[in-house]
């Protein structure tokens, strides 16, 4: 065995003793860290991430909640796309805000970008109401998504949009997992309150499902 399969290993043995996969559910300490800085840097991360901001048609002065936010990737594109209005990233691992404060630093000092380590059950921000909500690679953590996004679309205007990203990840995915992926999500939202849903997918492998909709108004009594 040369040095290079023997640092590998080592490092495979350090990495699952610290929570392996699990360490992009909730990033804690070294390894976190680590997680943090793969999803960081990963081209396809970081693509898939600007792909859904652009799908979200952010305006100038948008308000916008991204839950799960991680290194922050996504806040950067959206803060981009909203030079006059506010993004909020929200993410439950302390490493993650840290993270994504600093891949956003200049758009936080101007007041444009706010990081708020909570989870996303009961979340409750004083930021709103949000012109929009995004949420890539996260929502499969979430407990009780169906109730989540339920109290997302109380943080929402009416008509506010949303698009919730996923590409799965178990053993064995193809383009069928992620068409299933997406019609589970589309299932969820409408469960939500969300209507005039559309899916767009991006060619990766296997590909990324985003499904997009808008908060119908309840109808009048
Ligand atoms: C796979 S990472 C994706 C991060 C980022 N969206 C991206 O695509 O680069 C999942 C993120 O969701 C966060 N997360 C998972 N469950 C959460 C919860 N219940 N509340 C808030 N954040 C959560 C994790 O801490 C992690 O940063």
């Amino acid at each position: 065995m040369d040095i290079g399969q023997r640092a590998l290993g080592h490092f495979l043995r350090w990495w699952a003793r610290h929570g392996g996969l699990a360490q992009f559910h909730r990033p804690t300490g070294a390894p976190g860290h680590l997680a943090g800085w793969i999803m960081g840097s990963r081209s396809s991360n970081v693509a898939r991430n600007r792909w859904a901001a652009r799908l979200l048609d952010v305006q100038p002065t948008d308000r916008v909640v991204e839950i799960g936010c991680g290194p922050g990737v996504a806040v950067a594109a959206l803060s981009a796309l909203a030079p006059r209005g506010l993004v909020v990233g929200v993410d439950h691992s302390a490493v993650m805000i840290g993270q994504a404060r600093r891949r956003n630093r200049a758009a936080v000092r101007a007041g444009r970008v706010r990081l708020v380590h909570a989870p996303v059950e009961g979340l409750s921000t004083s930021d709103g109401p949000f012109d929009a909500a995004l949420a890539v690679n996260t929502i499969g953590m979430w407990p009780d998504p169906a109730d989540r996004l339920r109290e997302l679309a109380l943080l929402l205007r009416p008509g506010g949009r949303i698009a919730l990203v996923s590409q799965p990840r178990c053993p064995g995915a193809t383009a069928a997992t992620s068409a299933n992926a997406a019609t589970e999500l589309a299932a969820l939202l409408t469960e939500a309150g969300f209507g005039q849903l559309r899916v767009e997918l991006l060619d990766l492998d296997p590909p990324v499902a985003c499904v997009l909709g808008r908060l119908v108004p309840e109808p009048a009594r």
